[in-house]
């Protein structure tokens, strides 16, 4: 099938796409991307996803992109593509200097370019029974608030959880604080309290971590933005994943341990259903 691309404002499909070698993107991961979810052929959570790739932009200082122009052809894109379940991803790149410096060529134009691409769930079965993951080192830099396409210690973290038959890696700081996952948040279920890291530089702020702790208000579920630490995975009843595609997924195994009864747990249940429910009404 083919996948339907738009490159600076033409449309074209994605694999007759071409950029230049000295684009930055290419060259330095000089680059902020978006990825969003499409339900039913609309986008989901749009605002939200264009408030963070405004402030991507912003934090790595590339000018000159119209963000309402942008939106307005990711949405022509969606609707011309016919695409009803699947995504849309958005990349910015600074654009390409006439010789490759590190430092921001001066003429430069950013490279705008987007595709929608279907798919038919991928994690159905997995979010029914619960995932496995593994716990790895955070080598990433220290401005992983910013959604950059440099993603080198992410690939690293997915293929190592893909080689030990796992979804996804959480990772932890040297002082055993646990971040996130490779391309997840992740919550923890301890004490009766659902937790999850605080916002900061060192994570992303999931836009599905945004929404869950909006529902677990809704709900009436204690939810905690606090740290859990690698230590804390020993005591903890539920853990589950959260993310644009991944949506609530549950963890019944971290590492060599089993968590709770090895099935999704309850509070996680809810969570999915919450969200699973707000998707229902937005498709409606
Ligand atoms: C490092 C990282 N954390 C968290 C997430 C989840 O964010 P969102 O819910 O916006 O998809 C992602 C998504 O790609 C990610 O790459």
């Amino acid at each position: 099938m083919q996948i339907l691309a738009d490159l600076n404002g033409k449309r074209m499909p994605l694999s007759e796409v071409m950029v230049p070698a000295l684009d930055r993107g290419f060259l330095f991961g000089d680059a902020i991307y978006e990825v969003l979810r499409i339900y039913q052929g609309r986008s989901w959570l749009l605002d939200e996803h264009w408030q963070r790739l405004g402030r991507s932009l912003e934090s790595i200082r590339i000018q000159g992109v119209d963000l309402a122009r942008l939106r307005a052809r990711a949405l022509d894109l969606i609707d011309a593509s016919g695409v009803q379940e699947g995504m849309i991803y958005i990349q910015v790149t600074r654009g390409a200097g006439v010789r490759r410096t590190h430092a921001f060529p001066p003429q430069a134009t950013p490279l705008e370019l987007l595709w929608v691409e279907g798919f038919t769930d991928p994690y159905a079965e997995q979010r029914r029974i619960g995932t496995s993951v593994i716990t790895l080192p955070d080598i990433r830099w220290d401005r992983c608030d910013v959604k950059s396409t440099n993603l080198l210690a992410n690939v690293l973290g997915s293929q190592a959880a893909k080689e030990a038959g796992c979804l996804e890696a959480l990772l932890y700081l040297p002082d055993g604080t646990m971040t996130e996952g490779t391309h997840t948040s992740f919550f923890g279920v301890l004490d009766g309290q659902v937790l999850t890291a605080p916002n900061s530089n060192a994570i992303l702020p999931g836009i599905t971590r945004g929404l869950v702790l909006r529902l677990a208000a809704s709900a009436g579920i204690t939810l905690r933005e606090h740290v859990l630490k690698r230590d804390d995975l020993k005591r903890v009843s539920e853990l589950f994943l959260t993310g644009t595609t991944t949506e609530v997924m549950p963890i019944v195994r971290v590492d060599d341990q089993t968590i709770g009864n090895g099935k999704p747990g309850p509070v996680t249940l809810r969570l999915q259903e919450a969200y699973r429910e707000v998707v229902r009404e937005f498709t409606q």
